[in-house]
């Protein structure tokens, strides 16, 4: 709930401005006080009526307004709210806030708050991916902005697709409670999980796949945001609803995957979850393949990035703490000590996923944690509790690691 908590929406000027409408009534549904102020750019998409009569009060578009000014000024506006939200937060405004600027008053705002800053980016798939923006949004993680999504998906221009698209507005609004709520041992820490398995294209109707459900990965990375922490989830296709508090950056293909973890770095700590498939088709079909009597086909192979192997192996920017999975069927601990020294990693959690064992799919889970350290052995419990048990373990080896 946001019973009495006062929220500065920032609107930019972006196609997904429109969603900005329905996340005013999303806030205040949860009993928040919204408060909106419209760019220029964004005056195009959305009016500031519109966007009043939904608030409840005018919305704020001018700097140099005498009557705003004279009413509530640009400094109260900064100071006077617990959160400022900026939805959609376009590549220009993402720049002019890395960069300190102040010509309007959105940036000039933004500027004048000692209050949290969430930003939810909203643009075009190659904005997103250049190096400025990249750099920028770097920028406004090391000063302390929140940033929830973009996510993969269809962009407004016809036939464009890639992340992306701004976060949808309940998503954002449990970005906001998590902000408003967050205390825990792992505040103030950034950690990324992949979760799910991946989806590799045969044609434009069959893939390549596998049984991972996603339950564990993304109950890691709940529990990670209930800890405090600021959690990016890259989530291959998979039937379970969206953790609350965190983002969650949806991809198909293993390529995907290894992109939005990239995008989503820095961080303190990364947990490889996920059931990446090893092999993609090397040439996919952009047509249906077609049977023809007496004739199979044959599927070439590639093999995929291995994601946690590249991270862990960076010398710049890896991660503190690198987690891996080994799901194994024979010779658990032994293969994954192995693991543990080939991919690079701190520590794997291992299991045997054995048909009998019902742990893919399942909701309990027996786990081995493999570190320089040794072998631990955990009773089954729930893939809950395994979460829970492993965050804590996190937020203590952070600890030890600082000291
Ligand atoms: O090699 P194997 O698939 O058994 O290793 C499992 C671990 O490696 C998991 O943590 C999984 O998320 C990660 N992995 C990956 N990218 C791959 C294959 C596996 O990140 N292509």
């Amino acid at each position: 709930m946001l019973q009495s908590t006062r929220i500065l929406l920032i609107i930019g000027g972006g196609i997904a401005a429109y969603k900005s409408l329905d996340l005013i009534r999303r806030l205040q549904e949860r009993g928040a006080q919204v408060r909106c102020i419209l760019t220029a750019a964004a005056q195009h998409f959305v009016t500031p009526l519109a966007v009043g009569a939904l608030a409840g009060e005018r919305a704020y578009t001018d700097l140099f307004d005498p009557q705003s000014e004279f009413d509530v000024g640009h400094i109260r506006l900064a100071r006077d709210s617990d959160l400022i939200v900026v939805a959609p937060a376009t590549a220009d405004l993402l720049a002019k806030l890395a960069g300190g600027h102040a010509d309007d008053l959105a940036t000039a705002v933004l500027l004048a708050t000692d209050q949290p800053i969430l930003v939810a980016p909203a643009m075009n798939p190659q904005m997103w991916a250049a190096k400025a923006t990249q750099r920028n949004v770097a920028q406004l993680m090391a000063d302390g902005a929140r940033i929830v999504g973009p996510n993969a998906g269809e962009m407004a221009e016809r036939g464009e697709a890639g992340i992306g698209r701004m976060a949808e507005p309940l998503e954002i609004v449990a970005a906001v409670e998590a902000i408003m709520r967050r205390t825990g041992p792992l505040t103030g820490k950034r950690m990324l999980v992949t979760s799910g398995p991946t989806h590799e294209p045969i044609d434009p109707v069959r893939f390549i796949a596998n049984r991972s459900s996603g339950k564990q990965g993304h109950a890691i990375a709940a529990a990670a945001a209930a800890a405090g922490a600021d959690v990016v989830l890259v989530s291959g296709p998979v039937n379970l609803p969206d953790p609350p508090g965190l983002s969650v950056v949806k991809i198909e293909t293993a390529r995907q995957m290894l992109e939005a973890v990239d995008q989503a770095l820095p961080v303190d700590v990364a947990v490889f979850a996920a059931a990446v498939a090893d092999w993609r088709a090397q040439r996919p079909s952009e047509t249906k393949v077609k049977k023809q009597p007496g004739r199979t086909p044959t599927l070439a192979l590639t093999e995929n990035p291995d994601i946690l192997s590249t991270i862990a192996h960076r010398s710049a920017g890896r991660p503190r703490l690198v987690i891996g999975f080994a799901a194994e069927t024979d010779h658990v601990i032994a293969n994954a000590k192995a693991k543990l020294a080939k991919k690079g990693c701190d520590w794997i959690v291992a299991n045997d996923v054995s048909p009998g064992t019902g742990i893919m799919g399942g909701d309990a889970n027996t786990i081995h944690l493999i570190s320089a350290a040794g072998v631990e052995s955990w009773p089954p419990q729930s893939k809950d509790d395994v979460a829970r048990a492993l965050v804590e373990r996190i937020a203590t080896a952070l600890e030890d690691t600082k000291r």
